[in-house]
């Protein structure tokens, strides 16, 4: 097997970075077996149980324009007037067509009653962070959003997901716009997320 060097590893876990759709060049389609390729570095992520509980809904072309439209709709059906912003409105019609693909991304119930629904969920995290990692290697751009209008349940029949299952996640992908000044982040030092317990 040829592997990554740790360094590698460690350089492209603090190189990922989410890029807004905003700045992906919306122009430039994203090659289907570089996608795929993508979606099974998500699958191999853990699972407890063996349940996999991941499907990737993937919008692209016209199918991105039909996201937007339901998007909208069911935000100005279901929101209450004193939380309704316009400027959230336009985003989420102009958000999925500045990307070349949108991946709903859902956490099916396939545990029963032995899987915890948290630990289902939490499967799914590791596999978009897999996904995620996976795409910044290739020289994508990609963010993960998560408006509450996800647990909205005229959305989710929109989807045709299950009573039990949950997108957790928008990510949008795409190829950054030549010339974008990649972001800058910033961590607190590990030594204040961490407690050493030797004896
Ligand atoms: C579960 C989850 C949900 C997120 N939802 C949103 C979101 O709705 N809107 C947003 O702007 N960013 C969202 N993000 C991205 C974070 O804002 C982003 O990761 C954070 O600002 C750190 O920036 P970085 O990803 O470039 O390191 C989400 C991230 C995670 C893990």
């Amino acid at each position: 097997m040829t592997s990554a060097t740790h360094s590698q590893v460690s350089a492209l876990i603090r190189h990922r970075r989410s890029i807004k759709p905003v700045d992906l060049d919306s122009s430039r389609g994203v090659d289907g077996a570089l996608l795929t390729t993508i979606l099974e570095d998500a699958t191999w992520a853990p699972t407890h149980g063996l349940t996999e509980p991941w499907k990737f809904l993937v919008y692209r072309g016209a199918a991105r324009q039909r996201l937007a439209a339901t998007m909208q709709r069911v935000y100005r059906e279901t929101t209450p007037a004193n939380e309704f912003r316009e400027d959230k409105l336009q985003k989420m019609g102009e958000n999925p067509l500045l990307a070349p693909v949108v991946i709903a991304c859902v956490m099916e119930r396939r545990g029963g009653a032995k899987i915890p629904e948290i630990e289902e969920i939490e499967a799914v995290a590791c596999a978009l962070q897999n996904l995620q990692l996976s795409a910044t290697a290739a020289g994508l751009g990609c963010y993960w959003s998560s408006p509450p209008l996800l647990d909205v349940r005229e959305f989710a029949d929109w989807l045709q997901i299950g009573v039990e299952d949950r997108c957790v996640g928008l990510i949008y992908l795409g190829w950054p716009k030549p010339g974008l000044k990649w972001p800058r982040s910033v961590r607190q030092p590990v030594e204040s997320k961490t407690r050493w317990c030797d004896d």
